[in-house]
């Protein structure tokens, strides 16, 4: 019957000529590599949606195949914009050479120098600290300050971590190594393993819900995931937060901060919808944004005049270990041999 396809075509070409004639032809759009899996993500690509009429399309993945996605597809990829979680990993991306150095004022005069790449190849969107957590029912240990006092010995059998192969623990081992160089931090791991309370499981926010089940005294964590209980309206999350205590390592005269890891996003090489992508990676930046990740998914705003959602800022104030990214790209690798080799797995 070839009267339908036929049939088709002028309805299609019909539609063109009507779309074309209105003023809406082709609706802009972005094509967006993310490895976040955030909901209030989405509902900011919403915003940006409705404010613009720029049209996200997100394909979501793991960081690294991500990259070698858009490195497979070469001059041909549809990607435009690509965003992730953890520093080493936006190293890797701009080494992977997939990034274009982006001059944006916009971004430049919102986003501290300390928190952009050099090349202007990413920008961080927010950051979350990861910290130590305790039971303030037993209270806090004295003399428990440092990350590395984590090593010592009184704390035998008490500490719950995830892998050490998750990215947030590498990069806090690269952290270490950074700081105090390979033999130091190899005790250093030999001693945190001889203390996690048991094998490395779950992710997270399972640390600190071991805290008050009695499983550990002392969990690995990054804020969001204890922000998020905070502001959750149900009972037993109150009480789980209202029993979990913060400690911001490394915060004395002359010590390097408490380790952050940063969210990023970046201008792929070869975007096809250039201008577009900009507006959106400048859109990332401005007071609507950056209010989702710091209300919606209780991040730290990368823009200094951003809110804090209460939640967070109840855990109190601390000074962040400057981010370097391309030194704890350079150190993961090595970091994770490490802490693998001396037990935590
Ligand atoms: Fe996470």
């Amino acid at each position: 019957m070839p009267a339908r396809p036929t049939r088709r075509l002028l309805a299609l070409a019909a539609a063109a000529c009507l779309a074309a004639w209105s003023g809406q032809a082709a609706a802009e759009e972005v094509n967006l590599y993310s490895s976040r899996h955030y909901d209030s993500d989405r509902a900011l690509y919403e915003e940006f949606t409705r404010e613009t009429g720029i049209r996200i399309r997100l394909i979501e993945g793991d960081a690294d195949q991500l990259i070698e996605r858009i490195r497979n597809e070469g001059a041909n990829s549809p990607a435009d914009v690509f965003i992730t979680v953890d520093a080493a990993r936006l190293a890797r991306a701009a080494s992977a050479g997939i990034l274009a150095p982006l001059r944006s004022p916009v971004i430049e005069q919102r986003v501290p120098a300390g928190l952009r790449d050099r090349d202007g190849q990413w920008f961080a969107v927010s950051t979350r600290a990861r910290v130590i957590m305790y039971d303030k029912e037993r209270g806090v240990a004295e003399g428990l300050v440092r990350y590395e006092d984590l090593a010592d010995p009184r704390f035998r059998g008490q500490i719950c971590a995830r892998a050490s192969s998750h990215p947030y623990n590498t990069s806090l081992g690269a952290s270490v190594l950074a700081a105090n160089g390979p033999e130091r931090t190899e005790e250093w791991a030999k001693g945190f393993a001889a203390n996690l309370a048991r094998p490395p499981q779950g992710g997270d926010r399972d640390q600190f819900r071991a805290i008050p089940a009695g499983q550990c005294g002392l969990a690995i964590a990054n804020t969001y995931y204890l922000a998020a209980i905070g502001a959750s309206e149900r009972a037993e999350d109150k009480a789980l937060f209202a029993r979990i205590g913060v400690i911001f390592p490394n915060q004395a005269a002359g010590d390097r901060g408490a380790h952050v890891n940063i969210s990023g996003a970046g201008l792929v090489k070869t975007a096809p919808n250039r201008a577009a992508a900009v507006r959106f990676l400048e859109y990332l930046t401005s007071g609507p944004a950056q209010e989702r990740f710091a209300l919606g998914n209780m991040e730290y705003p990368a823009v200094a005049d951003a809110p804090l959602h209460p939640a967070l800022r109840a855990m109190g104030s601390f000074r962040p270990e400057p981010v370097d990214a391309e030194r704890t790209n350079v150190n993961a690798t090595q970091a994770l041999q490490i802490m693998q080799r001396a037990g935590w797995r």
